[in-house]
């Protein structure tokens, strides 16, 4: 195994400690302290994430950010024996996680499988988000805004097919401002017993469930704390986090610094629904000279960065 750095709780580092490729910790204890300034001798970091909390994210990303080339959950607790077990931590499904199924291969068993996914994309985005995937250039992807992993489900398919990662950053918190009680409570009810009402377990269940949780990098933070310490170049970028203007405005382009030539940023929502990201990219982001015009399907608009 590669080295890995653990973020967790005291009570968690020594059994993470037992397992090969240790490297290090950050705890609640030393996290201003001479530990965490160590942290910067790893050439790559690959942590393992206790118990994803946003406020261990958050500081992991404040403290080791520039170095994160690649990151994966890995969900441990100590067993009976002392030994450490990899298992989901405050949560227990029956038997573990599900087994991950084969990665669907090509746009219509991707597709069939995004449908599945609980999310707000229609049927045409879906098409034409992995339409626009397909046609950017390789490399790592970058999702803003993942709430239950129906974009990442769809994203996730090609990343697998091209053993490339996808980046989630979203804050999960259990309830967004802008979604009704009504409408979030139908939505927990449908979730499996485990998870209900955890908004980033569902995430990651349906992730396992179907499959893709190892092609993704998830960053539970706000997304003006991680983007400006991504290293990372992206070839696809997906923008679909807090929609007013400002927020749409400083995700767009906090992220498409990192976004390669001839990369492809698309934006969700840009309707009489969400009016502030249609005009955001009709009054500003249609006039840069750096961008060029992909096209628009129902809510979706994306461009292609030409400099
Ligand atoms: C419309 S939902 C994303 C839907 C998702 N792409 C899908 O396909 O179902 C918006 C998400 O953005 C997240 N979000 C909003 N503002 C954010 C911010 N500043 N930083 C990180 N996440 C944010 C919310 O927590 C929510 O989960």
């Amino acid at each position: 195994m590669e080295p890995f750095v653990v973020l967790a709780r005291p009570a968690l580092v020594d059994a993470a400690s037992r397992l090969e490729g240790f490297a290090g910790a950050l705890t609640l204890d030393n996290y201003y302290g001479p530990e965490a300034t160590r942290l910067s001798e790893f050439p790559a970091v690959r942590t393992i994430l206790l118990e994803p909390d946003p406020i261990l994210v958050d500081h992991f990303a404040a403290v080791a950010g520039p170095r994160i080339v690649d990151y994966r959950i890995v969900l441990l607790r100590p067993g009976v024996d002392g030994a450490p077990m990899l298992q989901t931590p405050h949560y227990q499904f029956d038997g573990g996680l599900p087994a991950a199924p084969a990665a669907p291969v090509g746009k219509d068993a991707a597709l069939a499988l995004t449908s599945k996914v609980i999310g707000f994309l229609t049927d045409v985005e879906m098409s034409y988000l992995w339409d626009l995937e397909s046609s950017a250039p390789g490399g790592y992807r970058l999702e803003i805004g993942s709430w239950c992993g129906k974009s990442a489900s769809l994203l996730s398919s090609l990343c697998r097919a091209e053993g490339t990662k996808l980046f989630c950053v979203d804050q999960w918190v259990d309830r967004q401002g802008d979604l009704p009680w009504d409408f979030y409570n139908q939505f927990v009810a449908t979730m499996p017993r485990p998870v209900q009402g955890r908004l980033m377990d569902v995430f990651l269940y349906q992730a396992a469930l179907y499959g893709y949780l190892d092609t993704l990098i998830p960053l539970r933070t706000r997304s003006e704390r991680v983007l400006p310490l991504l290293q990372t170049d992206f070839g696809f970028m997906f923008i679909d986090a807090d929609h007013n203007y400002a927020s749409v405005k400083r995700d767009a382009l906090c992220a498409i610094g990192r976004l390669q030539r001839g990369g492809i940023v698309a934006f969700h929502d840009s309707n009489d629904y969400f009016p502030d990201v249609r005009e955001f990219l009709e009054q500003e982001f249609v006039r840069r000279t750096d961008f060029e015009f992909v096209g628009q399907r129902d809510s979706m608009m994306a461009f292609r960065k030409l400099a």
